[in-house]
């Protein structure tokens, strides 16, 4: 490991994890005004359908225009351009399904800057899609609200704050995933020890978070905000020439695009998961993450010790390893119930925001880990016990 190396090296803030390191810009700059009144009016466009004739008039920046932007700036050109696409195709009744020059060649240009898929991605629709409220408050959901949205709708903007409160409440487990890692190359057990109980209260900190879900969002509602950030089959980018007229097809926004429980994995130098659909569907999820984000997860995975140096030389802290393990599958459970709750009990469609059987493969992970990640494994009875638990939890918080 290099030791030079800085979270910040990755774009990762000591404080604030995978949040930006300053709290996201809300206006562009001068000359860019369109771009901003057209996402601010987005959810009345929406409404009225004429977001389809509304969008071809738009002017088309030359790409170099999106190269003279600074950082900040850029990302909120993407979050704008990529909730206005994601619009633009849903809102089309039948197929073939297309987006119009104005909107296609902006967000292909900025997602080549980026180096990510042309389709919104979860670091425009949570990471860098947020504002405080009273800006001397907290990152806590009660003192945020959106930059940008698809519905004037209390229900949508709750569903996205939690995943920034969340997010927020993982930084500490963040750089301690770092910190552990550091005290590992420098045979620091009792620094070792300090950052894997960081790491827990991180993880109690995000489920404690999460269990507010509910309070917001609700079963019943969350089913309409599905719709936009649902994937693209077979759309046509208009004058984009690499695509060459030819209908593409990419995955839609889901949290499987944070970078919180990969890195963890990675950090805590989890086994691999196994070669399946389901380890292959988290490999190509990182083509979502920011390009920083996505290099700090490898270079976790190739560089972390910790579960060697835990076993071979610290194996009175193998509690403390297991205890973060056991702190992750119950979040996953938490939330593996409310896909449940969500959206399996609403709708027929088997099928996740990114594609996903979703049901299959979210309990697929959390019984994979089970069965490879504790270095003290568990047993079948303990399993069931486990999923018992959470089980309750859920029907507690769902029916309140
Ligand atoms: C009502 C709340 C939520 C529902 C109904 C829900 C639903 C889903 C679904 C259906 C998937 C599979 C999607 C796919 O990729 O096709 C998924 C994946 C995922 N979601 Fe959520 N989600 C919720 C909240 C959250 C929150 C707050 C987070 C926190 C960041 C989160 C993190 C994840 C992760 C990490 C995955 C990948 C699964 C894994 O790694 O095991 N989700 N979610």
């Amino acid at each position: 490991m290099n030791t030079e190396l800085k979270l910040s090296d990755f774009d990762v803030s000591y404080v604030k994890g995978f949040l930006p390191i300053e709290d996201p810009l809300v206006a562009l700059p001068h000359g860019w005004e369109f771009l901003d009144q057209f996402g601010n009016n987005l959810p009345e466009l929406i409404e009225s359908g004429k977001i389809l004739t509304e969008a071809k008039l738009l002017p088309i920046p030359p790409d170099e225009y999106f190269r003279g932007l600074n950082k900040r700036e850029l990302q909120l050109a993407w979050v704008r351009y990529s909730h206005i696409q994601s619009a633009y195709v849903h809102s089309q009744k039948v197929g073939p399904f297309s987006i119009c020059i104005n909107i296609a060649k902006p967000v292909v240009a900025i997602s080549k800057i980026l180096r990510v898929r042309p389709i919104l991605p979860y670091f425009a629709y949570t990471l860098n899609n947020w504002k405080r409220k009273n800006s001397g408050g907290p990152i806590k959901v009660d003192n945020l609200e959106l930059i940008q949205t698809f519905m004037r709708d209390s229900d949508q903007a709750w569903f996205n704050l939690i995943h920034v409160d969340i997010e927020y409440e993982a930084g500490l487990g963040v750089r301690n995933l770092w910190e552990a890692q550091l005290s590992v190359e420098m045979g620091h057990v009792v620094a070792l020890e300090q950052a894997l109980l960081n790491v827990i209260e991180s993880i109690k900190n995000m489920i404690t978070v999460m269990k507010r879900m509910p309070e917001g969002t609700s079963p019943e509602t969350y089913y309409k905000i599905r719709t936009w950030i649902m994937f693209f089959e077979n759309v046509i980018y208009e004058g984009v020439d690499e695509f060459d007229g030819k209908p593409q097809t990419f995955p839609g926004q889901t949290g499987a695009q944070t970078s919180i429980f990969q890195s963890l994995e990675a950090g805590l130098q989890m086994p691999k998961l196994e070669e399946n659909r389901l380890a292959f569907h988290l490999m190509d999820m990182r083509n979502h993450m920011p390009e920083d984000h996505r290099r700090f997860i490898e270079y976790l995975e190739a560089n972390s010790r910790v579960r060697d140096f835990t076993i071979s030389s610290a194996p009175h802290l193998i509690g403390q390893y297991d205890e973060c393990v056991d702190q992750e599958l119950t979040f996953l459970a938490i939330h593996l119930g409310y896909a449940f709750y969500y959206i399996h009990k609403q709708t027929d469609n088997p099928k996740g925001t990114g594609k996903t059987d979703f049901m299959d493969y979210l309990a697929g992970r959390i019984k994979e880990r089970w069965e490879r990640a504790f270095i003290k494994p568990g047993s079948e009875a303990d399993f069931k016990l486990f999923t018992n638990n959470v089980r309750k939890i859920v029907t507690e918080l769902i029916a309140v």
